[in-house]
This record gives structure tokens, C-alpha cells and sequence, in this order.
């Protein structure tokens, strides 16, 4: 069976990255590209790199226009999937690479988005660990709505939901220091990510716990400690700061927690090697080694490094992706995978382009 595709946002980033993995997708066929103002121009206008589909032109985001696919991608800017989703009712299947479906507390989406709150979406990173030693990729088979992560989120995450699940790390005390290429803002015109404000600099951003992408690691850290409700939720305790580098893509996320008492270097191994010694694209180093982003480029792959540090009391987990595969339409495409019932990994590569 060949599934028909609409792809909004398809001018930009996330939308680009989705169609270039969709285009060697096999059971998929490309039917309908949608924007904002770049609609009625052709899309190998914004995106040059997409050889096989540059007869394709976009077209306006409406209703209307998603409507009639087996499947809707929707990457567009915050706040504004809502709008769509609720006009999709009868497609089978629609995947949101924003935000607006993938918070489960309205209060965390009030403090830190704002505008209208819209029922949460399964979450599309299979290979989080979700509390009994299940993990999100059993909640994704036959999803009908899925929510892409954040993609420093899901970095962060990944990073340290197996501490966290095994009772290894306090979750309350947790430090994530990223390295974040500017492609992770988005193709949209914004001052501080010109080349001249980004080249031979390193700039923080959201610094001081107000990035947006706090509250959804807090709620995959509580979902892994199997804790989520009642008055026995843990305390998830992060302090998160950003600093965009000059790279196009990448993220390299740097998160130190504190050890939980009376546990071993074994154990501690153990937790992250048990969580991901059977996954394709979330891989633990050998001990000693720690990725670079340049190792995940084009790639669906999260590879991460581990070291314990006893004279801090703390575990520190580097891990590399590329913010617009493994972090969203690699994430997005892995989950569809999962949806539809086809091989996870059809479509996606754990390989990466070098140099
Ligand atoms: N970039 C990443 O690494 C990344 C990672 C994870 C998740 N995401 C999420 O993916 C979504 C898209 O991000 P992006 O980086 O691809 O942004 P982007 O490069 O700025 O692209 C935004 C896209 O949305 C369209 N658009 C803008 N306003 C619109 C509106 N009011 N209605 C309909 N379409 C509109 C734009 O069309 P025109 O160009 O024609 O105006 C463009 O195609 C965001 O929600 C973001 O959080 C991005």
C-alpha cells in the first residue's frame, strides 16, 4: 500500500528535512507541499537540495488543502497547528513537528508558551523509557496523532531517562549545558542568527530556566521514574542553558546529574547500556569515548557518552544529534514507521555524512 502525504511548513527547515526523508521512503508518495508566504512559488525555490521533488509548488495552508491525505505533517511555527488539526478529523494520521500537542500540563504550556492549550499527542521518541520498564515506541503502534519532540528535549531526554528510571541519578538535581546549531530557530528571518552575529562566536540564549523545552523534559524525566500522578510525582530539578555555535545543524548536549546514594559504577553503566544495548539509533560509546556532532550528521542517531565522576558525585552524559533528523523528522518518520505498522526503521539511516 502507498500512503498519500501532505506536508505543511515545506518551505521551511523541519518541513525540508521531512520531505528529503520522505522522498526515499517507499511506501509513501509526496502528493501536496504547503506554506505560508512563500505559498504558489515552486518549492526548489527554498529547497534547492530536494532534486526529486522540484516539480512539486506550493501551495497555501488551509483545511481544505491538508485535507484528503492518509497522512499530514504539520511543521509550522508554534501556536499554529490547532488551527488544522481540529479540520483533520477524518485523516488517518497526523504528525505535528511543533509544539502545541506535546505538553500534558496546561500550566507548564501557560508559563511557558502561552495562547491556547491543545490536547497532548503521543510523543514521538520511541526509545524513551516511560515507567515499568515500558517504553514510547509500544504507545506509538497504531497512534493516530503523534507529537515530534523538541529537539534539545529529546536530547536531553534521551540523555537521562535511563538514570533516572533506574533510580541511579537524582532527578533533582540535573545540569544541561547544549552546544545548538541555528538551524534549531528555524529558516525565519531573525537578527541574532545572522551570519555575522553567529560566526567565530558562541551566544547563550534562554538562560535562567526560561527555555520552552524545560517542561517537556520534566515530564519525560517523570514519566521515566514511573511517578506521573498523584502526590508521589517526582521533583525533576533542571537547569538547562543553550548556547548556539556556529555549525548549520547539530546539538551536543552536556548533562551532569548527581548519583544517587549506596549505587555502583556497575549499576550505573548498567542502566544506560540495559536501556539502549538493543536500539538502532540511540547508541551508548564504549566507555571513554564521547560523541561529536559531526558523527550524527544526516543521521537518525542519538550517540551518546558516559563518565562517572566521583570526586563530583555525579554522572555525565554527552550525547550528539542532529537536531533536524533524530530531533524532529527523524523522530517524526521513526513514529510514522510505528503508526502504520511498517519496519521502524524504514527510511532512515543510523549512518552519517563525513567529513
Ligand atoms: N528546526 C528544528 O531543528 C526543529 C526541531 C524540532 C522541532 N521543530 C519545530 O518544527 C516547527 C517548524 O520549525 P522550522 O525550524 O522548520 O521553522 P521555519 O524554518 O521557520 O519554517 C516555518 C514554516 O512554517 C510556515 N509558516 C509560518 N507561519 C505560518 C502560518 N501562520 N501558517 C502556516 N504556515 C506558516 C513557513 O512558511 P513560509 O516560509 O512560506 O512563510 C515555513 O514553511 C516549529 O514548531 C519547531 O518548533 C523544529
Amino acid at each position: 500500500m502507498t500512503y498519500s502525504v501532505a506536508v505543511s511548513g515545506a518551505s521551511g527547515y523541519a518541513g525540508g528535512e521531512i520531505l528529503r526523508l520522505l522522498a526515499a521512503h517507499p511506501d509513501i508518495e509526496i502528493r501536496t507541499v504547503t506554506a505560508h508566504s512563500s505559498a504558489g512559488q515552486p518549492l526548489s525555490a527554498h529547497q534547492p537540495h530536494l532534486r526529486s521533488l522540484a516539480h512539486l509548488e506550493l501551495q497555501p495552508t488551509t483545511p481544505e488543502i491538508l485535507a484528503g491525505h492518509d497522512i499530514v505533517f504539520l511543521a509550522l511555527p508554534h501556536g499554529q497547528s490547532g488551527q488544522y488539526t481540529d479540520a483533520l478529523d477524518d485523516t488517518p494520521l497526523v504528525i505535528d513537528a511543533g509544539a502545541d500537542h506535546r505538553l500534558t500540563s496546561q500550566d507548564a504550556w501557560d508559563a511557558f508558551y502561552g495562547g491556547s492549550f491543545h490536547e497532548p499527542w503521543t510523543y514521538g521518541v520511541p526509545e524513551l523509557l516511560v515507567g515499568d520498564g515500558r517504553k514510547q515506541r509500544e504507545n506509538l503502534r497504531d497512534a493516530r496523532r503523534v507529537a515530534a519532540p523538541g529537539c534539545n528535549a529529546s536530547t536531553v531526554s534521551l540523555s537521562l531517562v535511563p538514570g533516572v528510571a533506574a533510580g541511579v541519578i537524582d532527578p533533582s538535581d540535573i545540569v544541561s549545558v547544549l552546544a545548538v546549531g541555528p538551524s534549531g530557530a528555524g529558516k525565519s528571518l531573525k537578527t541574532h542568527l545572522l551570519g555575522s552575529e553567529i560566526l567565530g562566536t558562541a551566544n547563550p540564549y534562554a538562560v535562567g530556566g526560561t527555555h520552552r523545552h524545560i517542561p517537556e523534559i520534566q515530564q519525560a524525566l517523570i514519566d521515566a521514574s514511573g511517578t506521573s500522578t498523584g502526590s508521589g510525582a517526582q521533583k525533576v530539578g533542571i537547569s538547562f542553558t543553550p548556547v548556539i555555535v556556529p555549525m548549520a545543524r547539530g546539538i551536543l548536549a552536556t548533562s551532569t546529574a548527581r548519583i544517587a546514594e549506596g549505587v555502583t559504577d556497575a549499576e550505573i553503566r548498567d542502566a544506560w547500556q540495559s536501556a539502549y544495548g538493543d536500539e538502532t539509533f540511540v547508541q551508548l560509546l564504549p566507555e571513554g569515548s564521547f560523541p561529536r556532532t559531526a558523527d550524527v550528521l544526516g543521521a537518525n542517531t542519538a550517540l551518546m557518552g558516559l563518565a562517572i565522576d566521583r570526586a563530583a558525585g555525579r554522572v555525565t552524559v554527552v550525547t550528539a544529534v542532529d537536531n533536524l533528523v533524530k530531533g524532529t523528522a527523524g523522530a517524526a518518520i521513526q513514529s510514522m514507521n510505528l503508526a502504520l505498522g511498517l519496519p521502524e526503521d524504514r527510511a532512515l539511516t543510523m549512518n552519517g555524512v563525513a567529513p
